[in-house]
Protein backbone atom coordinates (compact mmCIF):
# COMPACT_ATOMS: atom_id res chain seq x y z
CA UNK A 1 0.00 0.00 0.00
CA UNK A 2 1.42 3.32 -1.07
CA UNK A 3 2.15 6.02 1.61
CA UNK A 4 3.36 9.20 1.10
CA UNK A 5 5.53 12.43 3.03
CA UNK A 6 4.47 15.85 3.17
CA UNK A 7 7.39 18.51 4.40
CA UNK A 8 7.02 21.87 4.75
CA UNK A 9 9.62 24.29 5.34
CA UNK A 10 8.80 27.20 6.79
CA UNK A 11 11.08 30.28 7.84
CA UNK A 12 10.43 29.43 11.43
CA UNK A 13 8.95 26.08 11.29
CA UNK A 14 9.83 22.52 9.90
CA UNK A 15 7.24 20.11 9.61
CA UNK A 16 6.20 16.40 7.80
CA UNK A 17 3.80 13.90 7.96
CA UNK A 18 3.09 10.54 6.70
CA UNK A 19 0.24 10.87 4.45
CA UNK A 20 -2.26 8.13 3.00
CA UNK A 21 -3.47 8.03 -0.60
CA UNK A 22 -6.86 9.72 0.58
CA UNK A 23 -4.86 12.53 2.68
CA UNK A 24 -4.90 11.13 6.09
CA UNK A 25 -2.04 12.04 8.35
CA UNK A 26 -0.32 8.93 10.15
CA UNK A 27 2.27 10.46 11.92
CA UNK A 28 4.20 14.00 11.91
CA UNK A 29 7.35 15.80 13.13
CA UNK A 30 7.58 19.58 14.25
CA UNK A 31 10.87 21.29 14.54
CA UNK A 32 12.41 24.75 14.63
CA UNK A 33 13.56 25.01 11.25
CA UNK A 34 16.94 27.00 12.85
CA UNK A 35 18.70 27.44 9.34
CA UNK A 36 21.08 30.05 11.35
CA UNK A 37 23.80 26.96 12.02
CA UNK A 38 24.00 26.35 7.66
CA UNK A 39 21.87 24.68 5.66
CA UNK A 40 24.20 21.67 6.28
CA UNK A 41 22.92 20.79 10.01
CA UNK A 42 19.63 21.94 9.05
CA UNK A 43 19.06 18.93 5.96
CA UNK A 44 20.77 16.31 8.15
CA UNK A 45 18.11 17.05 11.30
CA UNK A 46 15.60 16.78 7.97
CA UNK A 47 16.99 13.85 6.56
CA UNK A 48 16.68 11.93 10.16
CA UNK A 49 13.12 13.05 10.10
CA UNK A 50 11.77 11.38 6.63
CA UNK A 51 13.90 8.14 7.69
CA UNK A 52 11.62 7.80 11.13
CA UNK A 53 8.65 8.68 8.79
CA UNK A 54 9.42 6.01 6.32
CA UNK A 55 10.40 3.83 9.52
CA UNK A 56 6.87 4.89 10.67
CA UNK A 57 5.46 3.54 7.12
CA UNK A 58 7.01 0.20 7.68
CA UNK A 59 5.04 -0.01 11.02
CA UNK A 60 1.77 0.89 9.39
CA UNK A 61 1.99 -1.43 6.26
CA UNK A 62 2.92 1.08 3.89
CA UNK A 63 5.85 2.23 1.35
CA UNK A 64 6.58 5.28 0.75
CA UNK A 65 6.38 5.92 -2.98
CA UNK A 66 6.98 9.71 -3.24
CA UNK A 67 7.85 12.85 -1.29
CA UNK A 68 6.50 16.53 -1.68
CA UNK A 69 8.24 19.32 -0.05
CA UNK A 70 6.82 23.06 0.47
CA UNK A 71 9.87 25.66 0.36
CA UNK A 72 9.23 29.40 0.78
CA UNK A 73 10.43 31.30 -2.18
CA UNK A 74 10.76 30.91 -6.06
CA UNK A 75 11.02 27.62 -6.80
CA UNK A 76 11.85 25.75 -9.97
CA UNK A 77 10.17 23.32 -12.12
CA UNK A 78 13.08 21.69 -11.73
CA UNK A 79 12.96 22.01 -8.09
CA UNK A 80 15.78 24.38 -7.91
CA UNK A 81 15.42 26.94 -5.33
CA UNK A 82 15.96 30.69 -6.98
CA UNK A 83 15.00 32.88 -4.06
CA UNK A 84 13.68 32.57 -0.43
CA UNK A 85 14.44 35.97 1.23
CA UNK A 86 13.46 34.03 5.30
CA UNK A 87 15.79 31.05 4.31
CA UNK A 88 18.59 32.35 2.59
CA UNK A 89 20.76 29.38 2.65
CA UNK A 90 18.32 27.26 0.91
CA UNK A 91 19.05 29.10 -2.02
CA UNK A 92 20.52 27.56 -5.15
CA UNK A 93 19.96 23.94 -4.00
CA UNK A 94 17.90 22.18 -5.42
CA UNK A 95 16.13 19.49 -2.21
CA UNK A 96 14.13 17.34 -5.16
CA UNK A 97 17.17 16.12 -6.36
CA UNK A 98 19.15 15.83 -3.13
CA UNK A 99 16.62 13.55 -1.52
CA UNK A 100 15.29 11.43 -4.46
CA UNK A 101 18.68 10.77 -4.37
CA UNK A 102 19.12 10.13 -0.29
CA UNK A 103 16.19 7.82 -0.59
CA UNK A 104 15.81 6.27 -3.85
CA UNK A 105 12.16 7.73 -4.45
CA UNK A 106 10.10 10.55 -6.62
CA UNK A 107 10.19 13.95 -5.04
CA UNK A 108 8.80 17.01 -6.04
CA UNK A 109 9.12 20.48 -4.43
CA UNK A 110 7.27 23.36 -4.86
CA UNK A 111 6.20 26.74 -3.41
CA UNK A 112 5.32 26.34 0.22
CA UNK A 113 2.21 28.27 -0.04
CA UNK A 114 0.97 26.69 -3.33
CA UNK A 115 1.16 23.40 -1.16
CA UNK A 116 -1.18 24.94 1.25
CA UNK A 117 -3.66 26.51 -1.62
CA UNK A 118 -3.30 22.76 -2.82
CA UNK A 119 -4.49 21.06 0.37
CA UNK A 120 -7.37 23.57 1.21
CA UNK A 121 -8.83 23.20 -2.42
CA UNK A 122 -8.21 19.52 -2.06
CA UNK A 123 -9.56 18.82 1.13
CA UNK A 124 -10.14 21.84 3.57
CA UNK A 125 -11.95 25.36 3.38
CA UNK A 126 -11.76 25.42 -0.25
CA UNK A 127 -13.36 22.24 -1.24
CA UNK A 128 -15.51 22.79 -4.65
CA UNK A 129 -14.10 26.21 -5.46
CA UNK A 130 -13.40 26.89 -8.98
CA UNK A 131 -11.22 30.38 -7.86
CA UNK A 132 -9.85 30.95 -4.68
CA UNK A 133 -6.81 32.60 -3.21
CA UNK A 134 -4.74 31.12 -0.30
CA UNK A 135 -2.80 33.35 1.80
CA UNK A 136 -0.96 32.06 4.48
CA UNK A 137 0.29 35.00 7.22
CA UNK A 138 3.38 33.58 9.63
CA UNK A 139 7.25 34.93 9.25
CA UNK A 140 6.26 35.41 5.61
CA UNK A 141 3.10 36.22 3.47
CA UNK A 142 3.04 33.60 1.04
CA UNK A 143 -0.16 32.85 -1.07
CA UNK A 144 -1.97 29.97 -4.17
CA UNK A 145 -3.87 31.01 -6.60
CA UNK A 146 -6.46 28.86 -7.78
CA UNK A 147 -8.09 30.12 -11.12
CA UNK A 148 -10.91 28.37 -12.97
CA UNK A 149 -9.61 25.01 -11.52
CA UNK A 150 -5.91 25.37 -11.71
CA UNK A 151 -3.32 26.39 -9.73
CA UNK A 152 -1.81 29.95 -11.50
CA UNK A 153 2.05 29.01 -12.06
CA UNK A 154 2.55 31.82 -14.17
CA UNK A 155 5.25 32.13 -16.96
CA UNK A 156 8.43 30.81 -14.72
CA UNK A 157 6.31 29.14 -12.41
CA UNK A 158 6.86 31.78 -10.10
CA UNK A 159 3.19 33.36 -9.47
CA UNK A 160 1.28 34.52 -6.67
CA UNK A 161 4.07 36.45 -4.37
CA UNK A 162 1.21 38.89 -2.38
CA UNK A 163 3.17 39.16 0.13
CA UNK A 164 5.37 41.40 -2.03
CA UNK A 165 2.79 43.18 -3.38
CA UNK A 166 3.84 46.97 -2.52
CA UNK A 167 1.30 48.80 -0.21
CA UNK A 168 3.80 51.78 1.06
CA UNK A 169 6.04 53.23 -2.29
CA UNK A 170 8.26 54.34 0.26
CA UNK A 171 7.16 52.15 2.93
CA UNK A 172 9.82 49.51 5.34
CA UNK A 173 12.44 47.76 3.11
CA UNK A 174 12.35 43.93 2.60
CA UNK A 175 14.47 41.64 2.43
CA UNK A 176 13.52 40.99 -1.44
CA UNK A 177 14.93 44.13 -2.21
CA UNK A 178 11.50 46.36 -2.73
CA UNK A 179 10.33 48.62 0.24
CA UNK A 180 6.46 48.60 1.47
CA UNK A 181 6.16 44.89 0.27
CA UNK A 182 2.77 43.55 2.03
CA UNK A 183 4.57 41.18 3.95
CA UNK A 184 6.43 43.53 6.01
CA UNK A 185 2.68 44.76 7.31
CA UNK A 186 1.43 41.61 7.13
CA UNK A 187 3.28 38.77 9.40
CA UNK A 188 4.24 37.84 12.54
CA UNK A 189 6.82 39.80 12.86
CA UNK A 190 4.63 42.78 11.78
CA UNK A 191 1.98 41.75 14.44
CA UNK A 192 4.76 41.84 16.98
CA UNK A 193 6.01 45.19 15.88
CA UNK A 194 2.68 46.93 16.31
CA UNK A 195 2.01 45.02 19.39
CA UNK A 196 4.93 46.52 21.33
CA UNK A 197 7.02 43.49 20.66
CA UNK A 198 4.89 40.96 22.23
CA UNK A 199 4.48 37.71 20.44
CA UNK A 200 1.23 37.05 18.41
CA UNK A 201 0.15 34.27 21.09
CA UNK A 202 0.55 36.99 24.01
CA UNK A 203 -1.07 39.61 22.34
CA UNK A 204 -4.37 37.00 21.09
CA UNK A 205 -4.73 36.70 24.70
CA UNK A 206 -4.63 40.13 25.29
CA UNK A 207 -6.81 40.99 22.76
CA UNK A 208 -9.63 38.90 23.42
CA UNK A 209 -9.73 40.50 27.10
CA UNK A 210 -10.18 44.16 24.71
CA UNK A 211 -6.61 45.74 26.00
CA UNK A 212 -6.34 48.12 23.33
CA UNK A 213 -2.46 48.39 21.78
CA UNK A 214 -3.20 44.48 21.17
CA UNK A 215 -6.89 45.15 19.51
CA UNK A 216 -5.37 47.91 17.41
CA UNK A 217 -2.48 45.08 16.71
CA UNK A 218 -5.06 42.76 15.27
CA UNK A 219 -7.03 45.70 13.31
CA UNK A 220 -4.05 46.90 11.54
CA UNK A 221 -3.59 43.27 10.08
CA UNK A 222 -6.94 43.53 8.90
CA UNK A 223 -6.43 46.95 7.82
CA UNK A 224 -3.16 46.09 5.41
CA UNK A 225 -4.05 42.88 4.23
CA UNK A 226 -7.75 44.11 3.36
CA UNK A 227 -5.97 46.95 1.64
CA UNK A 228 -3.93 44.67 -0.74
CA UNK A 229 -7.26 42.23 -1.10
CA UNK A 230 -9.28 44.53 -1.97
CA UNK A 231 -6.95 45.32 -4.66
CA UNK A 232 -6.32 41.57 -6.08
CA UNK A 233 -10.11 41.25 -5.42
CA UNK A 234 -11.01 43.95 -7.84
CA UNK A 235 -8.00 42.54 -10.33
CA UNK A 236 -9.18 38.65 -10.03
CA UNK A 237 -13.66 38.76 -8.89
CA UNK A 238 -12.92 35.09 -6.95
CA UNK A 239 -15.03 33.13 -4.84
CA UNK A 240 -13.35 32.97 -1.90
CA UNK A 241 -10.32 33.88 0.17
CA UNK A 242 -9.31 31.35 3.08
CA UNK A 243 -6.59 32.28 5.29
CA UNK A 244 -4.13 30.33 7.04
CA UNK A 245 -0.56 30.29 8.86
CA UNK A 246 0.24 30.90 12.09
CA UNK A 247 -1.10 34.39 12.46
CA UNK A 248 -4.46 33.34 11.60
CA UNK A 249 -4.99 31.43 14.78
CA UNK A 250 -6.36 35.15 15.75
CA UNK A 251 -8.67 35.60 12.38
CA UNK A 252 -11.51 36.08 14.63
CA UNK A 253 -9.31 38.97 16.24
CA UNK A 254 -8.30 40.63 12.01
CA UNK A 255 -11.36 39.36 10.49
CA UNK A 256 -13.58 42.61 11.21
CA UNK A 257 -11.36 44.96 10.10
CA UNK A 258 -10.29 42.97 7.09
CA UNK A 259 -13.92 42.37 5.93
CA UNK A 260 -14.76 46.74 6.46
CA UNK A 261 -11.43 47.11 4.49
CA UNK A 262 -12.24 44.85 1.92
CA UNK A 263 -16.12 46.49 1.69
CA UNK A 264 -14.33 49.89 1.61
CA UNK A 265 -11.89 49.76 -0.96
CA UNK A 266 -13.72 47.28 -3.46
CA UNK A 267 -16.35 47.36 -5.71
CA UNK A 268 -19.45 46.44 -3.56
CA UNK A 269 -20.27 44.17 -6.68
CA UNK A 270 -16.88 42.13 -6.37
CA UNK A 271 -16.75 42.30 -2.31
CA UNK A 272 -20.21 40.90 -1.80
CA UNK A 273 -19.72 37.45 -3.81
CA UNK A 274 -16.31 36.49 -2.06
CA UNK A 275 -15.94 34.28 1.39
CA UNK A 276 -13.66 35.53 3.32
CA UNK A 277 -12.42 32.51 5.93
CA UNK A 278 -10.24 30.93 7.71
CA UNK A 279 -8.23 27.72 6.81
CA UNK A 280 -9.46 24.31 7.92
CA UNK A 281 -6.20 22.18 8.08
CA UNK A 282 -4.47 24.91 10.16
CA UNK A 283 -0.41 23.52 9.71
CA UNK A 284 -1.57 20.29 8.10
CA UNK A 285 -2.88 22.06 4.79
CA UNK A 286 1.15 22.28 3.18
CA UNK A 287 1.79 18.58 4.48
CA UNK A 288 -1.71 16.99 2.59
CA UNK A 289 -0.91 19.57 0.39
CA UNK A 290 2.54 17.82 -0.65
CA UNK A 291 2.28 14.28 -0.07
CA UNK A 292 -1.05 14.03 -2.41
CA UNK A 293 0.72 16.18 -5.26
CA UNK A 294 3.76 13.64 -4.55
CA UNK A 295 1.04 11.03 -4.97
CA UNK A 296 0.27 12.71 -8.65
CA UNK A 297 -2.78 14.11 -7.39
CA UNK A 298 -3.61 16.45 -10.70
CA UNK A 299 -3.88 20.64 -10.05
CA UNK A 300 -7.06 20.83 -12.28
C1 LIG B 1 8.10 34.14 0.01
C2 LIG B 1 7.09 33.19 -0.56
C3 LIG B 1 6.54 32.30 0.52
C4 LIG B 1 6.05 33.11 1.68
C5 LIG B 1 5.55 32.26 2.83
C6 LIG B 1 7.50 34.89 1.17
O1 LIG B 1 8.43 35.76 1.70
O2 LIG B 1 8.54 35.06 -0.98
O3 LIG B 1 7.65 32.43 -1.61
O4 LIG B 1 5.49 31.52 -0.02
O5 LIG B 1 7.05 33.97 2.15
O6 LIG B 1 6.54 31.42 3.31
NA1 LIG C 1 2.77 30.86 -3.92
ZN1 LIG D 1 9.36 42.02 -0.66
Amino acid sequence: VPGYIGIDIGGTNLRGALVRANGEILSRFRLKSAISNGADSFLERLTEEVVKLTEDAAAYGLQVQGVGLGIPGLIGNDGTIHSSVNLRPLEGMNLSRLFSNRFQIPVVSANDANLIALGEVWAGAGQGMQSVAVITIGTGLGSGLVLDGKLWTGAGGFAAEFGHLTVEPEGLPCPCGNRGCLEQYVSAAALSRYGGGRTPKELALLAQAGEPVACAAFDAIGYWLGTALAGLLNVLNIEGVIIGGGVSGGFDLFAPMLRKTIQQRAFSQIAEQVLVCQAALGDDAGLVGGALLAAGKKIG
